[in-house]
């Protein structure tokens, strides 16, 4: 007799089987219990009939817990009703051990609660549902640039310097000196790619974010392109094309998934070519339509992003920034030195930024200015200058963060729930 997984369970149907996993619930009728079983693959229902098993068996349904770890050996039975299609018809229940009150219950708890058990929380039905398409869209992003040739090339956490400002800085003590963790693979992705022409980074990523916010954490994981030889509209379209593909994929592969979640595909169905793109002048002039105090030359605050998405049934491109508000290393536009060919891609349905990027200053006098200008240490700086010394070109990429893409298309409350163990401004445990 086989152990085997419940995801694999219609290969077996008809045969005995043994399944080891967790009890998740459970309900009985007199002389019948009905145990749902989960293994970490799947979930089943083990149907213990009492003619059926031997008496420690059935006496094992009646003690056994919510989140008693056990093994079950049955028969699978094809059942049209049962979710996933087959029932286990029981002939032993063994019991590994008994969890004693299990703190969490079917009934609601507070975020707070549930947050401080996220390590019991992950067993629950809507957190498996998430964290399996978290997995997808990561292997949609890989498969994706792997497909296109993109080269991986892992950064490094530990940095001398700052990628994306100074005030979100972690700081750490590097044998006497000071080290930051990274804030983005960025600068060390455009020596990558001047060495392989097209490459990507996919890590964990650092800031110091004082954000309470829906969308923040001080801890998450971003994948990033980065291509020589591509101006601002190609980087656009490489982005619009890896959005799409990650969408399809998630679409075709975890439906079932977006059903536990409850998720109206409706506005995920219509992520396709092309995406609208915007200026930043546009999508100001969108929240001064909509009555919106903003001032031009300020970034778009979270709730601005929600009001301009409304205008777009897809994910849009903002581009074309004041440059004022962006970082040392952005081209600026050769037409107008006030603007930045920076790019940023709106989710739609109100859930902001998930990609930042845009086109890289390529000149040495200018990037030299900028790095003085900005007040960083052009000590920690000399090999990215020597980027613009030895053969540069135009040159551009992007950072899409994983967990704002999760909470998009998962369309989630709060990106807390996006990844197993979340950083933020007030949480470090569990
Ligand atoms: O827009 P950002 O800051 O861009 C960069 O870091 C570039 N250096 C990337 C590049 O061009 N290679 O960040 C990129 C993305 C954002 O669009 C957002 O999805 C995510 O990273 N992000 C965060 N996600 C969760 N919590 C935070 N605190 C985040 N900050 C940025
Ligand atoms: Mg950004």
């Amino acid at each position: 007799m086989e152990k085997v997984y419940i995801e694999n369970i219609s290969n077996f149907s008809g045969t005995e089987v043994t399944i080891k996993g967790w009890l998740y619930n459970k309900r009985s009728s007199g002389k019948l219990w009905f145990l749902l079983i989960r293994d970490g693959t799947g979930m089943i229902q083990a149907v213990v009939s009492k003619g059926d098993v031997d008496e420690e068996s059935f006496n094992n349904c009646e003690a056994i817990t919510q989140e008693s770890s056990l093994m079950v050996k049955g028969l699978v039975n094809p059942d049209k009703r049962a979710p996933g299609g087959y029932e286990l018809h029981t002939k032993k229940l063994e019991i590994i051990q008994i969890a004693e009150d299990y703190p969490i219950t079917p009934k609601e708890h507070g975020t707070t609660f549930l947050m401080d058990h996220r390590h019991l929380w992950l067993r629950s039905s809507r957190q498996y549902a998430i964290l399996r398409v978290r997995q997808e869209i990561i292997k949609a992003c890989r498969d994706y640039l792997d497909g296109e040739g993109f080269v991986l090339l892992d950064t490094p956490i530990f940095t001398p310097a700052a990628c994306e400002g100074t005030t979100t800085l972690f700081e750490t003590d590097y044998f006497g000196s000071k080290a930051y963790l990274t804030q983005s693979g960025q600068l060390y992705n455009e020596a990558n790619a001047m060495a392989f022409g097209k490459v990507y980074c996919f890590g964990p990523t650092f800031r110091a974010e004082k954000s309470k916010t829906r969308r923040h954490l001080t801890e998450f994981w971003m994948v990033e392109p980065e291509v020589a030889f591509f101006d601002l509209n190609d980087n656009m379209d490489l982005a619009e094309e890896m959005v799409i593909y990650v969408v399809q994929q998630v679409l075709k592969n975890k439906s079932e998934e977006l059903k536990t979640l409850e998720r109206d595909t409706t506005f995920l169905e219509k992520v396709s070519k092309p995406f609208p793109r915007i200026t930043y002048d546009e999508a100001a002039e969108i929240l001064k339509d909509k009555g919106v105090d903003f001032e031009w030359g300020n970034d778009f605050g979270g709730t601005d992003e929600t009001i301009i998405s409304e205008n777009f049934e897809k994910p849009v491109f903002i581009h074309h920034f004041p440059s004022k508000m962006k970082a040392f290393y952005m081209k600026r536009d050769p037409e107008n030195e006030n603007l930045a060919l920076g790019c940023d891609l709106i989710a739609p349905e109100g859930y902001g930024e998930i990609i930042g990027g845009g086109q890289r200053e390529d000149n040495l006098e200018t990037i030299e200015r900028r790095l003085e200008e900005d007040k960083l240490p052009r000590e920690s700086f000399e090999w990215y200058i020597d980027l613009r010394k030895y053969g540069t070109v135009p040159h551009s990429g992007f950072g899409m963060g994983i967990e704002r893409a999760v909470s998009w298309i998962c369309k989630l409350p709060h990106v807390r729930e996006t990844i197993p163990f979340p950083r933020m401004l007030y949480r470090i445990t569990p």
